[in-house]
């Protein structure tokens, strides 16, 4: 581990005493304080260095302070900060360009947000507008996230949130998710599950009657949540989804940019299986600056052409965000990040698999097809009883976290599930660390879980 020079201390009350932190008991806060990055690495205020393997929030995809998006926000402030969304920009018609070019979307449009909540927000506002349908319902699935402000909410299928909003008054159906591990519809393949899920998907479309549904909204393949839809699943919720005449829309705020090894999640399944819009943030500026965009292929573009758009934030498509995001996009060609993330992804897939046959606490191991991999703890791998009912997180894996954080090395986790999506600019050096960390913590968390007979 490297240890830098601590920074100056700050004048006034530590952060802890004057700020809320998102997703936490603020009694509990005891996060570090990041001064500097560079690559994967994060340098704290108290003088440590952290390898990153979850790119923050699975944000970060090309590295913290990439020189080429700093310079670009540099220049960017230099010329012109800030023009309302509704005037023209420069670096928001580039990257408007750049973004229908890697989707091959020609004749298509892309409405710039802040994040991925309100990109998600916005889809379904698109999709009921040009549908004819300003209260159609959208279906998403349990266990998804979308998103924290309200609407975004109601989308989500998340635990954590449930008890804050009532998805039917937005409008919004959840469909049990094609998780194969644990499949809902009780089958005994992935195919199967990934069959099933799409038929239950067609029969809620049914019951609510197609004319009353404006979109169905899913992540294509790996989920926030910490589920890998079977391959069969989209092109089949594609198809399904065509039929009944029912826009599809991808939540890729996770999964594009090289985190699933392809620029977008969906494009894995070929141009047939393309949805009708999809939505993005975190890696669309590698999270150097907050932006989200809702792409929209030409059919959705041009039922909307002639309507009024009510609405649009403030500061929607910020010309400084824009000016990373085309900085970041350039990065990820130059630098040929898609397919490192492919490349590396495989073989930390291959490595996380050594590992679960060496570590009877993983139940099993999937990867997203990128630098995106999910390990499930369980206590009984023959039954797939999890290590905690879900969302609840195991305390032996709650150790194992502020274990490898005291080693120098930062993974996240839902609920039993260890989420590993580094940096795509991780060197093989750094990832080959991480995982003999894990690999060695592992090997602590079985030996805890026999002590307490629970494994
Ligand atoms: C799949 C997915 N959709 C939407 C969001 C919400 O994005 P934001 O936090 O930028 O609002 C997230 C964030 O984690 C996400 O993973």
């Amino acid at each position: 581990m490297i240890v830098r020079q601590p920074s100056q201390p700050t004048d006034g009350p530590p952060e802890r005493e004057t700020v809320l932190h998102s997703w936490c008991v603020q009694t509990e806060w005891n996060a570090p304080t990041v001064v500097g990055g560079e690559g994967a690495r994060l340098f704290t205020a108290d003088g440590r260095t952290i390898l990153d393997m979850s790119s923050l929030a699975e944000c970060s995809n090309l590295g913290h302070q990439h020189p080429r998006v700093v310079a670009a926000i540099r220049a960017q402030a230099q010329q012109l900060c800030f023009v309302t969304s509704a005037w023209g920009a420069e670096p928001r018609a580039r990257l408007a360009s750049l973004l229908l070019d890697e989707a091959g979307w020609p004749g298509g449009r892309v409405f710039f947000t802040l994040g991925g909540a309100d990109a998600n927000e916005h889809a379904v506002k698109f999709a009921r507008a040009a549908s004819g349908k300003p209260r159609g319902w959208v279906i998403t699935r349990e266990r998804s996230y979308h998103g924290a402000s309200y609407a975004a909410m109601a989308l989500s299928g998340d635990a954590r949130t449930a008890a804050q909003v009532d998805p039917a008054s937005f409008r919004v159906l959840r469909v049990p998710p094609p998780y194969a591990y644990r499949c809902p519809f009780g089958t005994a393949s992935a195919a199967e599950c990934a069959a099933a899920a799409v038929r239950h998907i067609e029969t809620a479309i049914g019951e609510l009657g197609a004319r009353k549904v404006a979109a169905v909204m899913m992540e294509p393949n790996a989920g926030t949540n910490g589920i890998v839809a079977p391959d069969e699943f989209w092109p089949a919720l594609r198809a399904a989804t065509r039929a009944a005449g029912t826009w599809l829309i991808a939540d890729e705020v996770m999964s594009a940019f090289g985190r699933c090894g392809e620029w977008f999640a969906w494009q894995r399944y070929g141009a047939d299986a393309r949805p009708d819009a999809m939505t993005l943030a975190k890696g669309l500026t590698g999270a150097h600056l907050p932006l989200g965009a809702v792409v929209l292929s030409s059919e959705l573009a041009r039922a909307l052409e002639p309507q009024m758009l009510m609405t649009g934030l403030t500061y929607c498509g910020h010309p400084l965000a824009c000016a990373a995001g085309v900085a970041a996009i350039e990065s990820y060609r130059e630098e040929a990040l898609i397919e490192r993330s492919r490349r590396l992804g495989a073989w930390m897939l291959e490595e996380l698999m050594r590992l679960q046959t060496r570590h009877a606490a993983i139940g099993e191991v999937r990867g997203g097809h990128g630098l995106f991999a999910v390990a499930e703890l369980v206590s009984d791998r023959r039954t797939r009883e999890p290590l905690a009912p879900w969302p609840q997180q195991h305390r032996s894996l709650g150790r194992l976290l502020e274990h490898a954080m005291d080693r120098g090395v930062s993974f996240a986790a839902r609920g039993n599930l260890l989420l590993l999506a580094p940096p795509l600019v991780i060197s093989e050096r750094e990832l080959a660390e991480a995982l003999a960390l894990l690999d060695e913590l592992l090997g602590e968390l079985t030996s805890n879980l026999a002590g307490e007979h629970r494994i």
